[in-house]
């Protein structure tokens, strides 16, 4: 290969686990498989130039900002690859970066950011080797290299629904690179689905997602909750072909909450939901009570509340009732308005 002066540009949205993924061993291998779908609007933009005549250095804007911090982090990750792009030390970087959400909003931004860099260095392979890859084997290895970046950006490179880590219930998943979880297996009304974003508490987190993965190593719950994640894929695989959105919201919250209470579990604990969290879950309760819609939750690693509702024409209801009544558990009133990417 040659490597020469070039720019490329790619974008990538965001995701949101269905069964989360929480716990991992050596090179980024998940302890449990994990499905999400993919977001259209909550996405990260990246160009990154590339100059072959230069020591090798990385230099990062986010935002239009110098960001030294996230050129180390860059840095650090380009040396960890090195053994699947040779060409990757051979010049300077300047990779200038932004996110369409709002930025230090808690919407985590290294599914998307590492999954636009992967792309990216995808784009200068294909300039750098002469041999044409097909399609699924550059998605492939982005995503493969996505996860060495950020564990769940491996998924952000499908639309859809994206399954990461070996099951029995998916065929060709891996643990090493992110699948797409057929079409064929899903039922419509999953197709069509709402995710707002609900940002209960803007800032950085008390605890990196790095840090809490790595307590589960001493989490005496770990064990079971890594079988657990796995035996969920068996409902989760009936309910998406079936359309049974009432064990899907059962599902669906009962991982979100497992997630958390995994870190009140861990040693030593910690919590990432805020008051404002716990009372918009105990709202979309209530409100579930009440009017038997189908509005339900997930959350991330951080306090934000996921809101997740269909497009089937029960939403204005659910809308209005958002609007109104959890709005104000937001800080600025602030909400995302997504939906899955399809
Ligand atoms: O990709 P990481 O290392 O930031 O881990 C993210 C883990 C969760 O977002 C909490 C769950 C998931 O599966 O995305």
């Amino acid at each position: 290969f040659t490597v020469k002066n070039t720019s490329v540009s790619e974008s990538c949205p965001s995701n949101i686990a269905l069964i989360k993924y929480w716990g991992k061993y050596k090179d980024q291998i998940p302890a449990n498989p994990s499905i999400s779908f993919t977001l259209n609007h909550c996405k990260t933009n990246t160009e990154i130039e590339f100059l072959a005549d230069e020591p090798f250095s990385v230099q990062t804007f986010l935002a239009g900002n110098e960001e030294s911090k996230f050129a180390e982090k860059i840095e650090k990750y380009f040396k960890n690859i090195e053994q699947y792009l040779p060409w990757i030390l051979k010049g300077k970087y300047i990779i200038r970066t932004e996110n369409t959400f709002p930025h230090s909003s808690g919407i985590a931004s290294s599914a998307s950011g590492f999954g636009a860099v992967a792309k990216c260095l995808m784009k200068l392979d294909e300039c750098f080797s002469f041999d044409m890859q097909d399609p699924t084997y550059i998605t492939r290895k982005a995503s493969f290299l996505a996860r060495l970046g950020s564990g769940s950006a491996c998924r952000s490179l499908y639309d859809g629904l994206v399954v990461w880590g070996a099951t029995d219930e998916v065929e060709g998943s891996s643990d090493l690179f992110a699948v797409k979880y057929s079409d064929a297996e899903i039922h419509p009304v999953f197709k069509n689905f709402n995710d707002w974003v609900l940002l209960i508490h803007e800032g950085v987190k008390s605890v990196s997602s790095t840090v809490g993965h790595g307590l589960m190593n001493t989490n005496p719950y770990a064990e079971r909750r890594f079988q657990e994640a796995r035996e969920n894929f068996v409902p989760m695989k009936k309910i998406l072909k079936s359309g049974n959105m009432e064990d899907f919201i059962k599902l669906v919250e009962h991982e979100a909450l497992t997630l958390h209470a995994m870190m009140m579990m861990s040693e030593p604990a910690f919590i990432l939901m805020k008051t404002g969290t716990l009372e918009v879950i105990n709202k979309i309760w209530d409100f579930r009570r009440e009017t038997g819609l189908p509005l339900f939750f997930t959350l991330d690693a951080g306090a934000n509340v996921h809101l997740l509702f269909p497009n089937d024409g029960s939403e204005e209801q659910i809308k209005s009732f958002i609007e109104s009544e959890l709005l104000q558990y937001s800080q600025n009133n602030g909400v995302v308005k997504d939906v899955m990417k399809w």
